[in-house]
């Protein structure tokens, strides 16, 4: 099981098993944890490389429970 935790103005904080399947097909093992891309100016999506900072991404601060 995976948990997803959107970060304060950053990205989704993935931890727990699982894989994730690219654009191109391949397969990516992660491990423990992974931090995915949510501002859409990573250059290694899908994961995140930091440039939501220089960016000044802000996210809506809402998680899926406020969604509901
Ligand atoms: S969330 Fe970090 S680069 Fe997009």
């Amino acid at each position: 099981m995976a948990e997803i935790t959107p970060t304060e103005n950053g990205p989704y904080w993935v931890r727990g098993e699982f894989k994730i399947t690219l654009s191109d097909g391949t397969e990516k093992v992660t491990e423990d944890e992974v931090w995915l891309c949510r501002c859409g100016h990573s250059e290694t999506k899908p994961f995140c490389d930091g440039s939501h900072n220089a960016e000044g991404f802000v996210s809506d601060n809402l998680d899926m429970r406020e969604r509901e």
